[in-house]
Formats: C-alpha cells, structure tokens, sequence
C-alpha cells in the first residue's frame, strides 16, 4: 500500500549560532550547510527510508536546490511523478541552530505557494492508503486533496504545521490530525478537546516524551527513548512519515505512534532533516539494543 505525501520541498540553508541575535543584533555563526528539506518532502522521505512505498506531491524551481531535492528523494526511493517544475525558485528555509539542538525557521515558499487544486486533480489514487498532509503548501490545495483522499478511501492525516486556519469540513476527515504540543495548546485547552474540532484521531507529538494518542476512547501515552539531542529539526515531520507508513503497512494508531516516537527520536540525534531519517534496521537495533 502507497503512503501519498503531499507538502514542500524546501533547501534547508542551516547555519549554527551560540544563540539566537535579538531585533537589530549581529551574531556570527559558523558555515552554511545546504540539505533537502520541506515539511512535505521530509514526512516523504522518513516513510520511504522506513520501507513504505511512496509518492511524493507538490513543486520545486528549475535550479539547483530543486535537483538537490528530486537527489534527495530519489535515493531515499520516493517515487517524484507527481513532483512537478514550478516557474518560482524552489523553497528556501533560513534555520539557525543553538548549542541546545533547539532551531528557528523562516520559510521562503517560492515553488511551494505554486501546488495547486489542479496538481491535486491530477493525482493518481490507485493502491494510495494513507494521504499526508502539511501546511507549507495552500490550505485550498491541502483542503481538496484532503477531500479528494476521503473519497477515494485513502486515510488523511494532517500535519497543522505551522498552523493555519483549516476548513472544518477538512478537520472532519482527518484521522489523525498531527500536531506538536505548541500547537496543540494554540488550538484547544485540552488534547481531548482537539476532537472538538472535528479529527477522528489526534496526536500530539510530547518531544522528547513521547506523543500522546487522542481517540473518543481517551488518551494514550506513548514513550520515547531517551537520546542527546544534536538537531531537532524534521523531527516532527519524521514522526508523520513513520506514523503514515506504520498506518499504510495496517498497524493500530497506537502502535503506529509508539513506532514514530522511536524514528523522531532517532532523528534528533545528528544533524539536518532527510539526511538524519533512519531505516527500518536503525529503529529495529534501537528497540532491541
Ligand atoms: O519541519 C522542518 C522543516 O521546516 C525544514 O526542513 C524546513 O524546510 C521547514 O520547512
Ligand atoms: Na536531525
């Protein structure tokens, strides 16, 4: 079964800081570091690393941080059919990183803001039994392509990240809504109260404690091992993507988050996103060992 990514591919321009600079300051840093990255193309890449079959959706420039990202997912054996050339430069995303591992991001969509409800019409759903979702792209090709997974009975999970404002009737179909818990505050008092919104499920990505799983039946928590923090970054968006491999291969929600909670801590532990995604033999080796 294929797990449907639809999202953005970004170039990752990362450059460590002691800390961060305040309004008017100056701060040196040390060498950039171009790596692939997008929310959209990180879940991607995390799912396919992990053994799932996946395609990814959504749009990059005619340039070189494009063919870093079609490079990119490629060797991580992301199927790029409905990956298409936009007229705009491909995403840039401006991140610093602290000695703490922690990272701030300001995202230039460029080719991103391009992916549009025709590209979501153009999708193919044979064999698709997991659509994911997240919000580097516009919310009406999000809230289509969404609608359009519902119909062709794939499973819509939807990564509120960064969080925008979202149709109800998109909320209604998803299953699981993902977010971190920043997120989760800014949207409800309490986790349970995210099913107010409308999602069948939710889950809240804990950090470093795990993630918790929201269903009518209640909360469930699911741990994290314990690991040193090198770089967070993608951490998230390698918990959606092992959350939607570990839906499409069947596993139960819980299990499915207990499964991701490993591959983002896993993640966190060397720098970058895609290129800190680990293989279905890392997690195992982190479960037993
Ligand atoms: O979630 C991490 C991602 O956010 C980075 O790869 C960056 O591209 C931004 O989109
Ligand atoms: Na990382």
């Amino acid at each position: 079964m294929t797990v449907l990514v639809l999202g953005s591919a970004n170039a990752d321009l990362v450059v460590p800081v002691p800390r961060r600079p305040a309004a008017g300051e100056t701060v040196l840093g040390g060498d950039t570091t171009v790596l692939p990255g997008g929310k959209g193309a990180n879940t991607a890449v995390a799912a396919a690393r992990l053994g799932a079959d996946v395609s990814f959706a959504g749009a990059v420039g005619d340039d070189r941080h494009g063919e870093l990202l079609r490079r990119s997912l490629a060797s991580s054996g992301v199927r790029t059919e409905h990956l298409r050339t936009s007229e705009r430069p491909t995403g840039v995303a401006y991140i610093t990183v602290t000695p703490d591992g922690e990272n701030s991001i300001v995202v230039a969509p460029g080719a991103n803001a391009d992916v549009t409800e025709a590209d979501v019409d153009a999708l193919t759903w044979d064999g698709v039994a997991v659509l994911a979702c997240s919000l580097e792209v516009p919310v009406p090709t999000v809230a289509h392509a969404v609608a359009a997974a519902a119909a062709r009975g794939a499973r819509p999970l939807l990564n509120l990240s960064p969080v925008v404002e979202v149709p109800a009737e998109t909320l209604a179909l998803l299953d699981p809504l993902v977010v971190n818990e920043h997120e989760a505050a800014s949207l409800a008092p309490s986790f349970e109260a995210l099913l107010d919104l409308g999602p069948r499920s939710a889950v809240i990505t804990l950090g470093a404690r795990g993630a918790a799983v929201v269903t009518r039946d209640g909360v469930v928590e699911v741990a994290a091992p314990p690991v040193s923090a090198v770089d967070t970054t993608g951490a998230g968006d390698a918990f959606a993507g092992a959350l939607a491999a570990g839906l499409a291969t069947g596993s139960s929600l819980v299990d499915a988050a207990a499964f991701a909670a490993r591959v983002a801590a896993l993640s966190v532990t060397s720098a970058g996103a895609q290129p800190s995604y680990p293989t279905r033999a890392e997690v195992d080796r982190l479960k037993t060992g």
